[in-house]
């Protein structure tokens, strides 16, 4: 996946963040000093063990929680003098935790646009596009697989058609053939649209295959920043190294 990248679109300047219930002095912030720049049209992979900032770092990027120090800006303008509605659905956060609400799959993608009208036409070309193409609107969405779920979830995001799509761990829990077809059908919208998207995850494979540049986090702090090709051929920090080394068959 390799695309032209536009005119920065997102921006990251000494960020530090502590969780409200851990701010006492003795606790360790959750980001520390962070700085990246995002250009639209990229796709960026932010990767590291787990508890290393990746879930809170998707957090700020949407305003579901701001800085302690430091300042995001998007298209050029502080995040917070963005409109947060609007913001969030151009800036449009997947969480890790699918939420399915009773009732048929047309029920679950029509919920994300409760003030227009979606039409079946355009449900069974947003799931044709993440695989689901087969299955009746009317399916009981409760009697989904964990890998349905994921690629419902997708589905919404993609009837929105966020200008930033940010995705927390977008394949958590799925065997890798399984995680790897979702990876792919995240490209397959990424290169279809001008769309920017970020994606956290703690599987290396799940970036390599994805591409575009990486962002380690370790211990709340960027320890690198590199294209996908050279990150994984060539990691130049020992946290980066270990956690390839580590990594296994995950
Ligand atoms: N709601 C919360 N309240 C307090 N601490 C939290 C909360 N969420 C995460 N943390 C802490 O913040 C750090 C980063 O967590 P998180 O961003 O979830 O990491 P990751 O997504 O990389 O696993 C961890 O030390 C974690 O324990
Ligand atoms: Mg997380």
């Amino acid at each position: 996946m390799h695309k032209l990248s536009g005119k920065i679109i997102l921006e990251l300047k000494d960020v530090d963040y502590t969780h409200p219930s851990n701010s006492d002095a003795s606790s360790e912030p959750a980001l520390r000093k962070i700085n990246f720049k995002i250009r639209e049209g990229d796709s960026v992979s932010v990767i590291g063990p787990s508890g290393c900032g990746k879930s809170t770092l998707l957090r700020l990027l949407n305003r579901m929680a701001d800085p302690d120090n430091g300042r995001i800006f998007y298209k050029d303008k502080p995040l917070k003098e963005h409109d947060v509605l609007n913001l969030r659905r151009e800036i449009l956060l997947v969480p890790q935790e699918i939420y399915i609400v009773p009732g048929t799959l047309a029920d679950n993608l029509k919920i994300v646009k409760r003030d227009e009208e979606i039409t079946d036409d355009e449900l069974h070309h947003v799931l044709n596009s993440v695989g689901l193409g087969s299955k009746p609107l009317h399916l009981d969405s409760t009697s989904m697989s964990v890998g349905e779920k994921h690629r419902l979830a997708l589905a919404r995001a993609f009837l929105l058609n966020p200008k930033i799509l940010l995705l927390d761990e977008p394949a958590a829990s799925l065997d890798l053939p399984a995680a790897r077809g979702i990876i792919d059908t995240i490209s397959g919208f990424h290169e279809k649209f001008d769309n920017t998207v970020i994606m956290v995850t703690h599987r290396f494979r799940l970036a390599r295959r994805i591409g575009g540049s990486v962002v380690m986090l370790d211990k709340g702090r960027i320890v690198e920043t590199a294209e996908s090709l050279d990150f994984f051929r060539n990691p130049q920090s020992p946290q980066a190294q270990r956690f390839i080394k580590d990594a296994g068959e995950d």
